[in-house]
């Protein structure tokens, strides 16, 4: 049976790192968050980096604008966040509606103060290997096996899903970790056989419960990114479930995160990291 591998309590001891960091040096470290308009799941996450920040001694700046926001007037925002000192990372809450061009405002934000490490410069710093922020649940889901004592170097990883915020840069950091990296997605043939090669599979790819053991290696550590909100009644009593069948994989893997507290909360304590790490270099 597979050993749990617990996100709750490694982002509440990366949280407390942050804190203790920002008392001891006394750090004046500030996060702005903007949102425009009222999606329901951006608000509850918004509220979280709130009170994340506030958890941490960051200071959090908020703005919450109209749905009908202009691209110029969210732009001009981030360029008078860019050119404040006091300000350290901006974080642009996506999706953003669809008359606002979400690529030009990722590209308006400074990438010094891109926390969310999602501009074209941020990512190509990561692929060439020099400096700059990782985006937060890829860097979350490294922190996770690290501070669970899983190697990763030599490591035959597979990493399912190609977004821009999770497949991608995960594959990237993977290689950075030397692990040996494969890449699969909706077009890959015989996916449940080259998913099966994987000593670390890495589950991104927005499905409930499609990965079951047949896709998972005796003695793998699964990391499922995926969540999703289901009735209770076809499901234990439970609320949530990601894109992994935890209940079918369990007894084959040797380690897994659940979800809810696995990979989730691990997204913000990298955010606020993300965001010290910004205010000491200033
Ligand atoms: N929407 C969903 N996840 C994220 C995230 O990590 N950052 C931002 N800015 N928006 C998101």
């Amino acid at each position: 049976m597979a050993e749990l591998i617990d996100g709750k309590r490694i982002s509440q001891e990366i949280k407390d790192e942050v804190r203790a960091e920002i008392e001891a040096g006394n750090i004046d470290a500030c996060l702005a968050v903007i949102i425009v308009g009222e999606d329901p799941a951006s608000v509850v996450y918004v509220n979280n980096k709130k009170k994340a920040c506030e958890y941490c001694k960051i200071r959090s700046l908020s703005y919450e604008l109209a749905e009908d926001t202009t691209q110029e007037e969210l732009i001009a925002l981030i360029e008078k966040l860019n050119g404040d000192d006091t300000v350290d990372g901006i974080l642009v809450q996506l999706p953003l509606p669809p008359h606002i061009n979400e690529d030009m405002v990722i590209e308006a934000i400074d990438p010094k103060k891109d926390v969310d490490g999602f501009s074209k410069r941020s990512v190509g710093a990561l692929s060439i290997g020099t400096k700059g922020f990782v985006s937060c649940t890829p860097a979350g889901i490294i922190e996770l096996l690290k501070r669970s004592g899983i190697e990763i170097a030599g490591k035959e990883c597979v990493v399912m899903g190609r977004s821009n915020i999770v497949g991608k840069p995960m594959a990237m950091l993977m290689l950075r970790e030397n692990a040996t990296v494969t890449v699969v997605h909706s077009k890959t043939r015989h996916i449940e056989d080259v998913c099966r090669r994987a000593d670390i599979l890495i589950v991104a790819i927005g499905k409930p419960k499609l990965v079951t053991q047949d896709y998972v290696k005796d003695g793998a550590v699964v990391i499922d990114v995926g969540i999703h909100r289901v009735d209770p009644e076809e499901n234990n009593g439970k609320k949530l479930c990601g894109d992994v069948d935890f209940d079918d994989v369990s007894p084959v893997a040797d380690a897994i995160t659940p979800v809810p507290g696995g990979v989730g909360p691990m997204t913000i304590a990298m955010l606020m990291k993300n965001v010290l790490i910004s205010a000491k270099d200033r």
